[in-house]
């Protein structure tokens, strides 16, 4: 059997439709997933949105359609006090007749060398494929929690409302909302990502690949501003479960960004106060939402399972842990065994000036040990180091290392990525 070729191309639009190699590169991508199969005129239209991303795919020529397809592009990650240029990864599938060929490490090997050649601190995806990455050396990093309110009984502390909500129907005016908004958030969170304006389409307006480009008419973008006009929050929600059989429907939350805790608790008596609604629901909130204390029961809040959400790659130890600020000051010796290369050596993390951390090899001996994914699951504060030590993930060399490494590498906030790709 010919070995595949694999091509990495830039997507080409004219006239709102996308080149014959990205229709044919989409129609791979969506059958490996077992999605839908859409004519050539919606595939070029879909393709549009991958504009300015980098397609790569394996080639059994002279067959024009790949038989495997990864997707990546630049983004911004946020970390503990700023943010490192991250290479995003999405659309890795493989053709149901050529799987377990080494073709996935064929050209995830590939994007993750481009990335760290063009200066990538980390990689970044999602995956419902838990047991899949690690061998490329990713490690999980946040995680998120589906919350579900019973309105019934979800009675506010605090008197309300304050400020104004507005519905925007306008899918440009929406952007111009809730973008800025979703930026200033962001950075709170280590683990948050800047979003493509292509996704930016997708969550306020729902039309996506897997729906041929339908719009979804059930999705609502709602605005909270202050008493001086400002926006503090939006919030992006559908009904999931009409209200006609029981008169009391289940509204989804999209997206929620709320800049005060003022915003947050405007936002959710907004959604908890519909007619017609019995119960709101949230499955990609972050980890440690506040909303159970904004009630007079808490148990109007169910808090629900929590899934893996990021998984992140180290590709550039200096860059992505000199780009993040840590809340004690100290020195630790960090050795990471990467089979790949990237994060592979002895680093010494000395934390004594806190605004400008030095990260140096160092070839004393080291007080941790631990293989990339472990540093990847750790370095944005999501994951406590000590229970990768109970887990033997994380070895400890010298005595107390790994609760120093734990009090260096905790964040202001909890991480979170509220955005699925
Ligand atoms: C999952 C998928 C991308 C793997 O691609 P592939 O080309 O078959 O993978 P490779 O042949 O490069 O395998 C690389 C390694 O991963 C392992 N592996 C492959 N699929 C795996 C899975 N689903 N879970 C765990 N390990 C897996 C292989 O055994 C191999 O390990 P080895 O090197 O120790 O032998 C492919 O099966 C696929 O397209 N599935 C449907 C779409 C999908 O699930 N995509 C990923 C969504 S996050």
């Amino acid at each position: 059997m010919v070995t595949p070729a694999v091509r990495t191309f830039s997507p080409r639009v004219v006239e709102g439709s996308s080149d014959a190699g990205t229709v044919a590169w989409t129609r791979a991508q969506l059958a490996a997933f077992l999605g839908p199969r859409l004519d050539a005129e919606l595939l070029a239209r879909i393709g549009v949105a991958f504009e300015g991303n980098r397609l790569r795919g394996a080639y059994a020529d002279p067959d024009p359609t790949p038989v495997a397809t990864l997707r990546s592009w630049d983004a911004r990650l946020t970390v503990p006090g700023g943010d490192v240029p991250a290479d995003a990864i999405t659309g890795i599938g493989v053709r149901s007749t050529h799987r377990r060929r080494g073709l996935t490490d064929r050209l995830l090997s590939e994007d993750l060398g481009a990335a760290a050649r063009a200066g990538a601190a980390a990689a970044v995806l999602t995956s419902t494929q838990g047991a899949l990455y690690e061998r490329w050396g990713f490690g999980l990093a946040t995680h998120s929690r589906r919350l579900t309110v019973d309105t019934a009984r979800a009675r506010f502390r605090d008197a309300g409302p304050r400020g104004t909500l507005e519905v925007v129907d306008r899918p440009d005016a929406a952007l111009a909302l809730t973008r800025p908004l979703h930026d200033r958030a962001r950075r709170r969170h280590p683990g948050a990502l800047e979003r493509l304006a292509s996704q930016w389409d997708q969550l306020l307006v729902g039309a996506g690949p897997w729906n041929g480009l339908e719009p979804d008419r059930l999705r609502q973008v709602v605005v909270w501003r202050d008493d001086d006009g400002r926006p503090g929050g939006y919030v992006v929600l559908r009904v999931e479960e009409s209200w006609y059989a029981s008169g009391a429907g289940t509204l989804g939350v999209v997206d929620l960004q709320a800049l005060t805790p003022t915003a947050y608790t405007e936002l959710w008596r907004h959604l908890c106060s519909q007619d017609l609604i019995g119960t709101v629901t949230w499955s990609d909130a972050s980890v440690d939402e506040p909303l159970p204390w904004l009630f007079t029961d808490p148990r109007a809040v169910v808090l629900g399972e929590s899934r893996p959400m990021l998984w992140l790659r180290v590709l550039d130890v200096p860059a992505l842990l000199g780009a993040r600020r840590y809340p004690t000051e100290d020195a630790l010796v960090l050795e990471v065994t990467d089979p790949l290369g990237h994060a592979r050596g002895r680093w010494r993390l000395d934390t004594h000036d806190r605004l400008a951390p030095a990260v140096t090899t160092d070839a004393g001996e080291p007080d941790v040990r631990m293989p990339a994914p472990t540093l990847g699951s750790v370095v944005l504060g999501g994951v406590d180091p000590r229970v990768l030590v109970r887990a033997n993930r994380l070895e400890e060399r010298s005595a107390g290392a790994a609760a120093r490494l734990a009090r260096m590498l905790a964040a202001p906030s909890v991480a979170w990525n509220g955005t699925r790709f």
